[in-house]
């Protein structure tokens, strides 16, 4: 018999959820950004995000239950994002969650987010096994391998800035506002790849890293201020992107060689990007991606991780949960926990 669920994601700047039925029939879905808010910011200031979660997580609840026109009695499980993330963000939704659980005693679900992102190709069909894939967001960037439905093997991930973190610490060095990934791919379509930055950690492991080649920019930009060159920001921006796309493309290489995964998906944050997307397909064939508002942060996402669960009895139910917030995308509390 299908059940209702209602997913809570708060984990970083947006506060977002989700009422869905184990078939995964939407009744609603609401997400609302912080981003414009900090764009002027250069990036997140952890504490204001938290306070405007505050300041919208009851709003958003109201709302999603008056599209779904439902009643909170009639929702069956509660999933909510309890790591990896911002603990202050983390704990304004799961807080909320708690809190409605223990009044209406509904079983509450914690959910990995990073599983969540990978989870996120799985809203239309069921995703494919053993399967690989690339998850390049603001804070993570992970290779992540699946012999079958929810069981994760992390096979490395950044051992410095994640991917979508150095798009945005390029964008505030070039006065682009925040967040970097959209503006710099809109400008490196414009630009030419004429600046040879490096391919950090271009080695045999899975595990990357964006700060050599952050750095390089950052000297780039110095050392062309020192000598009062004009810099041109598109050419940055396409050569920055281009060191990007190598790195991305020869680590899930090194991956597909040694795992030979059914379907390989690239999903968070940065699979927005197009540049990046068409630029891998082109050199591994067929990548899944999200499909449109899946791959940034959502609530849909976690509700999928939710269903999976509850589809498999992989659920072990607390009173109440706490947030977790430097878990990798193998921490698990469910039956299956490693
Ligand atoms: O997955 P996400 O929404 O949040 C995290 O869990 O971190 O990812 C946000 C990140 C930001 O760093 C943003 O700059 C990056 O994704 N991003 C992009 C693009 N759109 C968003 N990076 C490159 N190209 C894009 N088009
Ligand atoms: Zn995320």
């Amino acid at each position: 018999m299908k059940k209702l669920i209602l997913a809570i994601e708060s984990s970083c700047d947006e506060t977002a959820m989700t009422i869905i039925d184990t078939n995964k029939k939407i009744l609603a879905n609401k997400i609302f950004s912080q981003a414009d808010f900090f764009e002027n910011y250069g990036g997140v200031i952890p504490e204001l995000a938290s306070r405007m979660h505050v300041d919208n997580i009851f709003y958003l609840f109201e709302e999603v239950l008056s599209i779904a026109n439902i009643e909170i009695k009639d929702i069956d499980y509660i999933c909510v994002t309890a790591g990896p993330g911002l603990i202050g963000s983390l704990l304004v939704g799961i807080n909320f969650a708690n809190s409605l659980a223990q009044l209406y005693n509904i079983p509450i679900i914690p959910i990995n987010h990073m599983q969540g992102h990978i989870y996120a190709i799985n809203d239309l069909e069921q995703m494919q096994f053993p399967h690989l894939s690339l998850v390049v967001s603001g804070g993570h960037t992970d290779l992540v391998y699946l012999d079958k439905t929810l069981n994760f093997e992390l096979l490395g991930s950044t051992l410095d800035d994640a991917c979508g973190e150095s798009y945005d610490k390029i964008a505030k060095l070039l006065d682009l506002g925040y967040p970097g990934g959209p503006k710099i791919e809109q400008l490196a379509n414009i630009g030419a790849n004429n600046i040879d930055f490096p391919l950090p950690l271009n080695d045999q492991s899975f595990n990357f890293s964006f700060s050599g080649l952050k750095s390089a920019c950052f000297n780039y930009v110095n050392q062309a201020k020192m000598k009062k060159k004009n810099i041109k920001k598109e050419d940055i921006a396409t050569s920055f992107e281009a060191s990007i796309k190598n790195i991305l493309l020869n680590k899930l290489k090194l991956a597909i060689a040694e795992k030979q995964p059914k379907q390989i998906s690239i999903v968070g944050g940065v699979s927005n990007n197009k540049n990046i997307v068409k630029y891998l397909q082109e050199h591994v064939g067929e990548i899944l991606i999200p499909n449109k508002g899946l791959s940034s942060d959502n609530s849909l996402m976690i509700a999928l991780v939710g269903i999976e669960k509850i589809r498999n009895n992989d659920i072990n139910y607390n009173k109440y949960i706490n947030a977790i917030p430097n878990i990798t995308v193998e921490y698990d509390w469910g039956t299956n926990a490693k």
